[in-house]
């Protein structure tokens, strides 16, 4: 028998989730389990029981994981899920974003629509919407959305450079992806047939070189559960970098507390070199987090998610005339410097704080540290004039340059 090329692949998938939708609509359930086994690694199981949660898309339910857990979502933001069954993932997110965000769901499967705007009226859900059409060819424009999610489809599609393309082309830079999937740790060449979910399963180094290739930064890839011989269920989050760099060594992406005892190394390490600020010592995470602006952070980082450097801001008075006025720090850890992260990472302080509104950004700097001003004049700051032995550090009265870069206004 001559193996099914693309097209047909995507017909016999196509038919596959009709024929599942149609059995879930007639009350026969889905027919997709082939072993006893399925039930603890495919639907339902992956979510908590809730009295509340909606039943009928429940027992829909076709997924390996639950990516809602995985991507973290926050109240107003619009959320895509690529290939979104009978629509639980969507109506859980629809949740969590609130009435101020959207959930989207995405299916080329015109029977899993149906079910899935069936099952969105029985919950009275009003912030979510169900198009069509194919993840590799996502219908909707740039930069439209804050987060991907995807559970247990990635796998079954037959161009998956594409599918992380669009996602990529989608999302809003600083977007973010949190999928469950399922992976292989099996060669593929010596899988058969094309519907299962796991023939064009992926290996975890495969599935990490296609998302940076389509530009991803931050890739993590963890195994959850097995689903099978040599299948695993696997969680994937990754983040759109918020400036691309000609220099793939690196990406700037929004900071995130998994950052945090990294970002507090590099500081450390730059008031070890005596030039950075008045302060000696970094403190703990929650004293750092709590002064400095939830927006407008972000870090650098490499091919393998290690920081190198961070930026992030301070309002510098409660005072509303002030409201457009932050202090910003920016730290290169000693191993990236001269490799362009500072500027990387100050171009995207000032493409955010300018999009909030902000129209001042200022600081101190050293005057010995002629590293810092001559980075801060590249990046459009200008030198204000220095206050003289302003303070004392480690025994000696310091003087401060004052630069500023001020927004259009
Ligand atoms: C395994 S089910 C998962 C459904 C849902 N995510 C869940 O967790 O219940 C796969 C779903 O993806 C859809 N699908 C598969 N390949 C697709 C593609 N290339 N484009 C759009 N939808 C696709 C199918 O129609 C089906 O509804």
């Amino acid at each position: 028998m001559t193996e099914p090329d693309a097209t047909e692949q995507v017909e016999l998938v196509r038919q596959r989730y009709a024929a599942a939708a149609n059995g879930i609509s007639a009350g026969r359930g889905t027919g997709l389990t082939s072993s006893p086994k399925d039930g603890d690694r495919f639907g339902a199981a992956h979510y908590e029981p809730d009295a509340d949660l909606p039943g009928r898309a429940v027992a829909a339910s076709l997924g390996c994981g639950n990516p809602v857990e995985v991507a973290d979502l926050r109240p107003g933001e619009t959320v895509l899920d690529l290939g979104s069954g009978g629509g639980l993932d969507v109506l859980l997110s629809a949740r969590r974003v609130g009435p101020t965000g959207t959930a989207i769901g995405l299916d080329m499967t015109a029977e899993m629509l149906g079910l899935a705007r069936g099952h969105a009226t029985e919950a009275a859900a009003t912030n979510v919407e169900f198009l069509a059409g194919r993840i590799e060819d996502i219908p909707l424009p740039d930069d439209s959305v804050d987060v991907v999610i995807s559970n247990c489809v990635i796998a079954l599609s037959v161009d998956k450079a594409a599918v992380f393309a669009e996602i990529a082309r989608v999302l809003r830079p600083g977007g973010r992806i949190g999928i469950t999937d399922i992976l292989t740790d099996a060669d593929r060449a010596q899988r058969a047939g094309k519907v299962e979910c796991l023939a064009g399963a992926l290996t975890q180094a495969d599935y990490r070189s296609l998302l940076i290739a389509a530009g991803f930064a931050d890739v993590e890839i963890h195994p959850a559960h097995t689903a099978g011989d040599q299948l695993l269920s696997a969680i994937v989050r990754a983040v759109k970098p918020v400036v691309r760099q000609r220099d793939p060594g690196f990406q700037v992406v929004p900071m995130a507390t998994a950052h945090g005892p990294e970002v507090l190394a590099i500081y450390q390490a730059g008031l070890d070199d005596g030039d950075a600020s008045f302060e000696t010592s970094a403190p703990a995470w929650g004293v750092w987090n709590a002064s400095h602006l939830a927006e407008h952070r972000f870090v650098a980082v490499d091919r393998e998610g290690c920081v190198l450097g961070w930026v992030a801001a301070s309002p510098v008075s409660s005072r509303c005339v002030y409201a457009g006025v932050v202090e910003h720090s920016v730290y290169v850890a000693p191993s990236a410097r001269g490799r362009g992260v500072g500027l990387a990472l100050l171009r995207a302080l000032i493409d955010s704080t300018e999009t909030a509104g902000v129209w001042t950004i200022q600081s101190g700097v050293f005057p010995e540290n002629t590293a810092s001003l001559a980075l801060h004049e590249r990046a459009g700051f200008r030198q204000i004039g220095v206050r003289e032995r302003i303070g004392s550090h480690h025994g000696r009265w310091r003087d401060v340059v004052t630069i500023e870069r001020r927004s259009p206004m």
